[in-house]
């Protein structure tokens, strides 16, 4: 019988990795680095092979990872994208080409391909006859989301193929990445406008490929580097994965630079040794090496493990930067939602460059699974992420005495007693007027990403709370020039700049309004989203629950915390203020999509060959058209797909059009 302690392990190893994974793929906010993740999952995956009695289906070890964002339409892969394994040793890697090499003796000198494995997010690009028609997220490796709006905005994504050589169908996979200045710069901008930063460059591409609006993504500057060919139908005779890639840069593709045959592992080794040194000053944030079986007869032999990773492909992993260094107290900042998030200050340490003197801590639980105790000695990492992390103490020098954390049961800025959801992980201020959660929430209101008031930061924020010239963000509205220059460190230009700038965010769209508003749950995808299915402030003041039901990737929870906070009197009392300073409480409407299929009614029925329903009704909505399920008289158009039933008969009895998907496709523009 397996023990009730080992039962437990398992059982926690789950649930930190579902969370983990939650936080990674669904919120774009990694709560463990790579190599914490990686040790978890290596842990459950050992467990469950020597106990296999423990193993359940839905064990984190039986999928490729989290599940996709609600808001955009979902896209299932033609193939499934397949996630690597990691190799953290020279020894590991030669037991890889052991094993490969008992299922296929030739891999040994056989040849490798070396690619430096960069840190970004996978994409999968469906191209016919050579113009792309999908471009999508990796979301599970089943089913991602379609992103293809965005994509076409990156200029390392080809929107027509050059040559002419290629499959008829095909799915291009590769990685969009933020290139290593431009996240640099970006995260100090978003530090400097009070904005958290992103914790790696690869949660900036993510994120920046979920946007809603294109003219973000686009803002945002991806990059991108394809890496494989996954042809669907039509030939491909490309012998090796070298040919490949020289082939998908041919068409029009980045590639990445320090790619290179090798002859065998030994040869292989030495070079990753040399690439290891390089990987930090890369213009790109890059986390190892990717080493592939060169013959692609070789791979097909080797095949792949439970359709979940390659044998013939592997991850050379380094091991992150990591620091020591003596943890001097656990403090607690008040964010403006009121979330109580415990962070580390630290000894200052010197970790990859520079100084660190404090690291976050994300929130209590982690403190007490972490176990980390102010006095003891801790190991703080910075792996290519740019807020450093505590991993643990290190428990032989754990001073005596030292005694674990217990989180203040009170706001530690205005003393209020915090509340806990017992579904969430963090604790609250619940005080709506907590001086602290104000101050966080007028920097955020003023923040780029929100009504965008240049000039107005933590100092300046701070200066009017303390003169008292403000108690809310509508007090912005009135502050003259007078009263400012009566300020230290304001002078006559600094003070007009800053009146002018808080005048000129009044004309904001209500859903970037709604966005600085800093209503729990209510991100910039969900203030647009509400926006324009709300239309006005005044439409989603007076929306009940129900009311949400049609909004796009608005679930019960934003719902319930929409309405919460308008029901609250000093909500009413500030929209009144708002109001009252002329700020604009509508958005402008988006124009339903105009285009060949404008006044048409569509019916979809059967299964199309490469497009999802979802996706056809997404691209003939684009395209002006309304899609039905049923079919009548004003139907004006049918797709039929495979084993399409009784609506077919019914349009051929109405005599109306039916037409396939390659039609479709042409009408749409998406085909010659
Ligand atoms: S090959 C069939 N090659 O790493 C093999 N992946 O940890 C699947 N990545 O999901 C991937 N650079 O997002 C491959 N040169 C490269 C890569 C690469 C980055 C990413 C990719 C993949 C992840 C797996």
């Amino acid at each position: 019988m397996t023990s009730k302690v080992l039962r437990d392990e398992v059982a926690s190893l789950r649930g930190q990795i579902a969370r983990a994974n939650r936080a990674y793929y669904e919120l774009d906010a990694p709560e463990l680095s790579d190599a914490e993740w990686d040790r978890l999952f290596h842990r459950l995956q050992a467990i469950e092979t020597a106990h296999p009695e423990l193993m359940t289906p839905d064990s984190p070890t039986q999928r490729v990872g989290g599940a996709p964002a609600t808001h955009l339409p979902k896209h299932p892969h033609l193939r499934p994208m397949l996630s690597l394994a990691n190799a953290f040793s020279d020894d590991e890697l030669r037991a890889w080409e052991e094993r490969n090499a008992r299922l296929a003796a030739a891999v040994v000198g056989g040849g490798y391909n070396l690619e430096v494995k960069i840190d970004g997010t996978a994409v999968c690009l469906t191209y016919r006859a050579g113009r792309l028609l999908i471009g999508a997220t990796r979301g599970n490796g089943a089913i991602g989301e379609d992103v293809t709006a965005n994509l076409r905005t990156i200029d390392d994504i080809p929107l027509q193929l050059d040559g002419n050589d290629w499959p008829a169908l095909m799915e291009v996979r590769g990685e969009v990445y933020f290139p290593a200045e431009a996240f640099r710069k970006l995260n100090a901008r978003r530090e400097r406008d009070g904005d958290e930063p992103f914790a790696n460059p690869r949660n900036a591409a993510a994120g920046g490929l979920r946007q809603l609006d294109p003219a973000t993504t686009r803002s945002r500057r991806l990059r991108c580097f394809a890496f494989q060919v996954v042809p669907i139908e039509g030939a491909f005779a490309i012998a090796t994965h070298s040919d490949m890639l020289a082939t998908l840069q041919r068409w029009g593709f980045q590639i990445e630079p320090h790619h290179a045959r090798v002859a065998n592992l030994d040869t292989a080794i030495a070079r990753i040794a040399k690439l290891e040194a390089m990987l930090p000053s890369l213009p790109f944030g890059a986390d190892g090496v990717v080493v592939k079986v060169d013959r692609r007869d070789l791979q097909e032999e080797l095949g792949t493990i439970s359709d979940r990773e390659p044998r013939w492909a592997i991850a050379r992993k380094f091991a992150p930067e990591v620091a020591i260094t003596r943890l001097l107290a656990i403090r607690v900042n008040v964010g403006r939602t009121g979330a109580l998030a415990p962070f580390a200050d630290l000894e200052p340490v010197e970790l990859g460059g520079v100084t660190i003197s404090s690291a976050t801590l994300h929130n209590d639980e982690i403190v007490a699974q972490k176990d980390v105790r102010v006095g003891d000695m801790v190991e703080v990492v910075r792996a290519g992420e740019v807020i450093p992390k505590i991993l643990g103490p290190v428990l032989k020098d754990r001073p005596k005495g030292a005694v674990p954390w217990v989180p203040p049961d009170r706001c530690p800025a205005c003393d209020t007693p915090a509340v806990r959801d017992p579904e969430e992980v963090m604790r609250y201020c619940p005080n709506p007027v907590c001086p602290g959660r104000l101050l966080e929430s007028i920097i955020h209101f003023a923040s780029r990403d929100a009504m965008d008031i240049r000039g107005l930061g933590e100092e300046r924020v701070r200066q009017l709370l303390d003169a008292k010239l403000i108690a809310n963000v509508a007090d912005l509205y009135a502050l003259t020039i007078e009263q400012l220059v009566a300020l230290d460190r304001f002078a006559e230009q600094s003070a007009t700049q800053l009146v002018a700038a808080i005048a000129m965010s009044r004309s904001q769209p209500f859903s970037t309004l709604l966005y600085g508003l800093g209503i729990r749950h209510v991100g910039k995808t969900v203030g647009l989203a509400l926006a324009r299915h709300f239309k006005s402030l005044d439409g989603l003041r007076v929306a009940t629950i129900e009311d949400f039901a049609g909004a796009r990737g608005i679930g019960p929870t934003i719902a319930a915390a929409v309405t919460g906070w308008f029901q609250d009197p000093r909500s009413a009392a500030l929209i009144e203020g708002l109001r009252e300073h002329g700020l604009n409480f509508s958005e402008p409407q988006v124009e339903i999509g105009d285009g060949p299929f404008t006044g048409k009614t569509i019916v979809l029925t059967g299964t199309l060959p490469t497009l999802s329903r979802t996706e056809a009704t997404f691209r003939i909505e684009r395209a002006g058209g309304t899609v039905t399920s049923g079919v009548s008289k004003k139907t004006s158009l049918v797709v039929a797909g495979a084993e399409a039933g009784s609506k077919l008969d019914r349009a051929r009895q109405l005599k109306i059009e039916v037409i396939d998907e390659g039609e479709l496709l042409r009408r749409l523009g998406l085909q010659p």
